[in-house]
């Protein structure tokens, strides 16, 4: 049991071009959005909602968005980077099966959140939780999900309607898949490789830390 979820853990992967595009059953997702709701939450105040998307015209009108933003993205990179961002497919937003928005709302839970008092993210890592309980299911389920942030939160919330108070966090691309990359996007084509865990290791205090420090470029 113990070993099944750290194989989950180990086998979750951001999913972009391995979507397939089969309907998801609905007990299926039922289980992965309960899994979603059953993450702590600060003052157990549950911040979060999930608008399921399938909708082609509203996705379709999202991945125009998202591609515009991935180009105000490659704009600013030097000649180099942009050649390998150039590579990087950074969402499957119409190839999924649908789209999961996770929203965020601060004002759930009243005026008096408990443990919210001093960190007013609290809410928002409340949230964030969810997306991974989110994310861990769907691949104990052979589901593969893709976290899209290459949008402006105006123009989603605009786009489904979600009320000015509330935060669209993540959309989420879920969906059957071929199968699951065993190594990140972004190290197989040479954007960016994980960081050993012993250089995110630190003793007692900050500076108590075996490695050399490291330069803000990694
Ligand atoms: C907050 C957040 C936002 C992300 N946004 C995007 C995105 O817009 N497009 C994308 O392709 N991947 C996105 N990712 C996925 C990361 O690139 C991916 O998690 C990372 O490269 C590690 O790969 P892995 O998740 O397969 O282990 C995002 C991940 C997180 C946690």
């Amino acid at each position: 049991m113990t070993r099944a979820l750290y194989d989950v853990i180990a086998r979750r992967r951001d999913v972009r071009a391995e979507f397939t595009g089969e309907p998801v059953p609905d007990e299926v997702l039922l289980r992965v959005l309960d899994a979603a709701h059953r993450a702590p939450s600060v003052g157990m105040s549950q911040p979060w909602d999930f608008v399921l998307v399938r909708d082609s015209a509203t996705r379709r009108t999202f991945r125009d968005h998202v591609a515009g933003e991935r180009d105000t993205f490659a704009a600013s990179l030097p000649p180099e980077r942009r050649a390998t961002f150039d590579r990087i497919k950074v969402e499957g937003i119409c190839e999924s099966s649908l789209g999961v928005v996770v929203t965020h709302s601060q004002s759930r839970g009243g005026a008096h959140v408990l443990g919210r008092h001093a960190i007013a993210d609290a809410g928002l890592y409340s949230t964030v939780l969810a997306i991974q309980n989110l994310w861990l299911a769907a691949t104990a389920e052979g589901l593969g999900l893709g976290w899209v942030s290459f949008y402006r939160e105006s123009f989603l919330r605009e786009l489904l309607g979600i009320p000015a108070d509330v935060r669209p966090i993540a959309w989420l691309c879920l969906g059957t898949v071929s199968h699951l990359e065993t190594v990140p996007d972004l190290e197989r084509h040479g954007w960016r490789s994980r960081r050993p865990l012993a250089d995110a290791i630190h003793h007692d205090t900050w500076q108590h830390h075996p490695a050399p420090p490291q330069t803000e470029e990694t």
